[in-house]
């Protein structure tokens, strides 16, 4: 059982033998903090609390199952937002507790990383590919609260034992916002709606990408890290004081009247220069994250890439890491995109070869905001 509330989606999933998933549930607020135009975290805690039981009942009904044959609980530790991790966490580790089973604390972002590796497994069980993910592989994990590269290799602890587990290497991050909270925040100023992302990624179709040049973004120091501030500013500074701002104000009225408002429709509250200006900045956040992750492959020397996150949805981001990537003689994967953003089925995964390793948490397990990867309660001294 894995169970998963970092940010705002409530989540649990049964997942068997760590690649194939019965069920994963998932609750998500973003209707509740739409109207906020970014995550509330005092309404995403409440919420949680709200959501926790039934959602763990859901994922064990659903697969068939008493809560009580679960072999195992794993939980998020970190790093998320501390009112939500702790409803999460606490109810996990009350639960193993109670049925005396193992408990296992899980880093979110290695809970990303596994969802590409259960996603290959899961294509492997049902015939659709013949190859393991293949490790060593540098890992971009993108979304609305992480912009990483991580190294991730596989380790034998143990000559004789079977059980595998993973050592990672966090090669760069981002100095300011994550891309997602980027998409974010131009989708908030120019009142194109929330989640933006997933907005901006159908209606740059209709703009031209190379309509605004916001050239390349310039990192001091290590090339592996990333910043997406300047050209969100780039945009406020295009925006703010010209008929673009006006554009968007009449957007948002528009949309207040509105309980559902189709792409379509939207579109055509968009004028050209709107369209084109959202276009170029995904282009922009695009080529920067494909560019930095296979600089990343190139310096470590591997020749396989994991993109994982909620922005590994965006589908120009697909295309350009596939395109790159073949041309460079790498291997791009991929979760599809229920994987991709926040899940449970990811941090079963990620707790199942814990649990084999015998990596187990114990009554000390506390939720970290800030938890550095490979430094779960397992691999520190307690
Ligand atoms: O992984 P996730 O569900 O939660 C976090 O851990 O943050 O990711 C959510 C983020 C949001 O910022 C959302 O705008 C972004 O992923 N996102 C996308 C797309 N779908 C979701 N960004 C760009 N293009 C998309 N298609
Ligand atoms: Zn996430």
């Amino acid at each position: 059982m894995g169970i998963e509330s970092s940010c705002d989606e409530t989540a649990a999933a049964v997942v068997a033998n760590g690649e194939q998933i019965l069920t994963n549930v998932v609750a998500s607020q973003v209707a509740i903090h739409a109207r906020y135009g970014g995550v509330v975290p005092e309404l995403a805690s409440r919420e949680h609390l709200r959501k926790i039981q039934p959602v763990v009942n859901e994922a064990c009904g659903r697969a068939g199952m008493n809560i009580r044959d679960v072999d195992g609980v794993a939980v998020t530790e970190g790093p998320g937002l501390i009112g939500s991790l702790l409803v999460g966490l606490v109810y996990g580790k009350a639960l193993a507790r109670a049925l005396d089973k193992p408990l296992v604390g899980v880093n979110h972002l290695e809970g990303h990383i596994h969802a590409v590796l259960l996603e290959n497994k899961m294509g492997r069980l049902a015939g659709k590919i013949s190859e393991d993910a293949p490790l060593p592989a540098v890992t971009l994990v993108v979304s609305g609260g992480h912009t990483s590269l991580v190294l991730v290799e596989e380790i034998h602890p143990s000559a004789t034992a079977q059980s595998v587990a993973f050592n990672y290497k966090r090669l760069g991050h981002t100095r300011d916002d994550a891309a997602g909270e980027a998409f974010d925040k131009v989708a908030r100023l120019l009142a194109l709606g929330y989640p933006g992302g997933p907005v901006i990624d159908r209606l740059a179709r209709y703009g031209d990408a190379q309509a605004v040049d916001f050239g390349r973004i310039k990192m001091k120091g290590n090339p592996l890290d990333f910043s997406f501030s300047g050209v969100k500013t780039a945009i406020l500074y295009r925006v703010r004081g010209t008929p673009l701002a006006l554009e968007a104000e009449e957007r948002q009225a528009w949309r207040r009247t509105r309980d559902n408002v189709s792409i379509e429709e939207l579109r055509d509250r968009c004028s050209q220069a709107t369209l084109d200006l959202i276009a170029s900045f995904q282009r922009a956040v695009v080529r920067d994250l494909v560019e930095r992750t296979l600089a990343a492959a190139e310096a470590t020397r591997v020749d396989s890439v994991f993109v994982s996150g909620g922005v590994a949805c965006n589908s120009l981001l697909r295309d350009r890491f596939r395109d790159a990537s073949r041309m460079q003689g790498i291997r791009a994967l991929f979760p599809s995109p229920g994987l991709c953003t926040d899940n449970a089925a990811m941090i079963a995964s990620a707790g199942y070869y814990k649990l084999q390793a015998g990596q187990l948490a114990d009554a000390t397990l506390t939720a970290h905001a800030a938890l550095p990867l490979g430094q779960e309660s397992q691999g520190r001294s307690q």
